[in-house]
């Protein structure tokens, strides 16, 4: 074959899955993996789909293959080796070929390619793990939206569909795909984060085995957390280990990994000074779970916690009807984080169209995200928690969040995350804050002057009086 409609480079467990996806949506493929035994496993293994998937040995091969103008899809590992993949690629391609970056880049360095790019280059987030790739995933394009409609087509095709609608959506110019697919990633860490969380309430305050809390994850999943993560929460929660003869959750190490998406969301978070505390919190939660020599020593010193807690104290229905609370406030956040990014950016970011595209594929999907794409099409520019069904939700369970929180505090159970979402609550339904007194002291050590309430700007406190 020497027409394939589009290549891929990097057949790794994201590349495979995508690769077999689009042959699967009926286009023809040409991909290529540095190492040879991996394509021609690849292809070996393809069943009915390798009809339209042709294994290559160089990349010589690879651009032949694909009839032009070419489109090539790069599923390497974000940094270095995309640049080198580009350098390597763009001198065996022609002028108008598309080079479109499909892995979990740094948006930043998604905006340097684009504007280095000695030809067309599309930075798109793909979200949905191994199964979204293979099945459906939800798909966040950024560059030219000329070179963004020359392969819309496949993109579609190959993602899922939320009631027939495809999740795949072009966000803005260079990396603004990749940027909504980092936000993306910082809610998802306050979503596993905050049901963390409330596990550990049930675990460890309330005492609860690990299937039966994976009985609990299974009863919200059919209520209004229906969620993908929470879906696989209870699964997580009730698998067995036949090693241990116990809950397999029992038995795994609390010390969570990251590859960096959620960190670089923190970060541009405190450039765009977009309060995210929610999210930060989750960042923050991971680095401390990998603390756990420092944290066996802390208990060896102030003894464990007295985390018992008493049904009457808190209760089920409270934990799911605070994590509805928090899981808004977190949403909230990575929604005004967008907002804020695209004056900053000089994007124009759909937000009622970022919320559609999440609502099937992704990792976050959850049958929230409908009514957030309906609150943020009537008023994209408000902060989501005082769109009328939203308030009201949260009128009705901030309770039960602050109960989760302050019970959970005097138990010792961290939940950094949760108890960041009602702050960041409370602070966003007060007018009148406490900042007067950083203003006043700011301006006594360093003069840097305040504004007063009945109109003054630029004025000074009498400290050198
Ligand atoms: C997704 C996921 C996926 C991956 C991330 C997060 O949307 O499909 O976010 O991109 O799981 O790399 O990984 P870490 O938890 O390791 O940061």
């Amino acid at each position: 074959m020497t027409n394939a409609q589009i290549g891929l480079i990097g057949l790794g467990t994201m590349g495979a899955a995508l690769a077999s996806n689009i042959a699967d949506n009926g286009f023809d493929i040409a991909v290529w993996n540095r190492t040879r035994s991996i394509t021609n496993d690849f292809v070996e293994n393809a069943g009915d789909l390798a009809p339209r998937i042709t294994g290559t040995e160089t990349l010589e091969d690879l651009v032949a293959a694909i009839a032009t103008p070419r489109a090539i899809i790069l599923m390497v590992p974000a940094g270095q080796p995309v640049d080198d993949q580009i350098n390597a690629l763009r001198p065996l391609l022609d002028d108008d070929d598309l080079i479109i970056d499909a892995g979990n880049a740094l948006f930043h360095d998604t905006n340097r390619r684009a504007n280095e790019a000695q030809g067309p280059f599309l930075g798109i987030g793909v979200s949905g793990g191994e199964e979204g790739a293979r099945f459906g995933p939800s798909i966040m394009g950024g560059g030219e939206k000329t070179y963004w409609d020359r392969v819309a087509h496949i993109l579609k095709a190959i993602s899922a569909k939320h009631k027939g609608t495809p999740c795949a959506t072009w966000m803005g110019k260079a990396g603004a795909g990749h940027f909504v697919k980092a936000v993306h990633n910082g809610i998802e860490y306050a979503d596993m984060q905050m049901i963390a969380e409330v596990y550990g309430v049930m675990r460890d305050g309330f005492g609860m085995s690990a299937p039966d809390i994976g009985s609990v994850f299974a009863r919200w999943n059919k209520g209004p957390l229906q969620s993908y993560l929470i879906e696989i929460s209870g699964k997580v929660a009730n698998a067995f280990d036949s090693k241990s003869n116990g809950p397999l959750l029992d038995i795994i190490v609390d010390a969570a990994g990251q590859k960096g998406t959620g960190r670089w969301t923190a970060i541009e978070a405190q450039h765009l000074t977009s309060p995210i505390p929610g999210i930060e919190a989750a960042v923050v939660a991971r680095n401390l779970s990998s603390q756990r020599k420092e944290r066996a020593e802390g208990e060896a010193i102030f003894g464990a916690a007295p985390v018992a807690i008493g049904t009457d104290q808190l209760s089920i229905d409270q934990l799911e009807t605070g994590l509805i609370a928090g899981k808004i406030l977190s949403y909230a956040q990575g929604f005004a984080m967008i907002n804020a990014a695209s004056s900053d950016y000089d994007w124009a970011l759909p937000l009622p169209k970022i919320a559609r595209v999440w609502r099937a594929g992704c990792i976050i999907r959850s049958s929230m995200l409908d009514d957030m794409a309906t609150a943020l099409t009537r008023n994209p520019d408000r902060n989501l928690m005082q769109a009328p069904a939203f308030a009201d939700l949260l009128k009705a369970h901030h309770m039960a969040l602050r109960q989760i929180v302050a019970v959970g505090t005097l138990h010792g159970i961290a939940m950094p995350a949760l108890a960041s979402s009602i702050a960041y609550f409370d602070a966003m339904r007060t007018s009148r804050g406490t900042a007067n007194m950083i203003q006043g002291q700011r301006d006594y050590f360093g003069r840097h002057s305040f504004s007063r309430l009945d109109g003054g700007v630029g004025c000074h406190g009498p400290w050198a009086e």
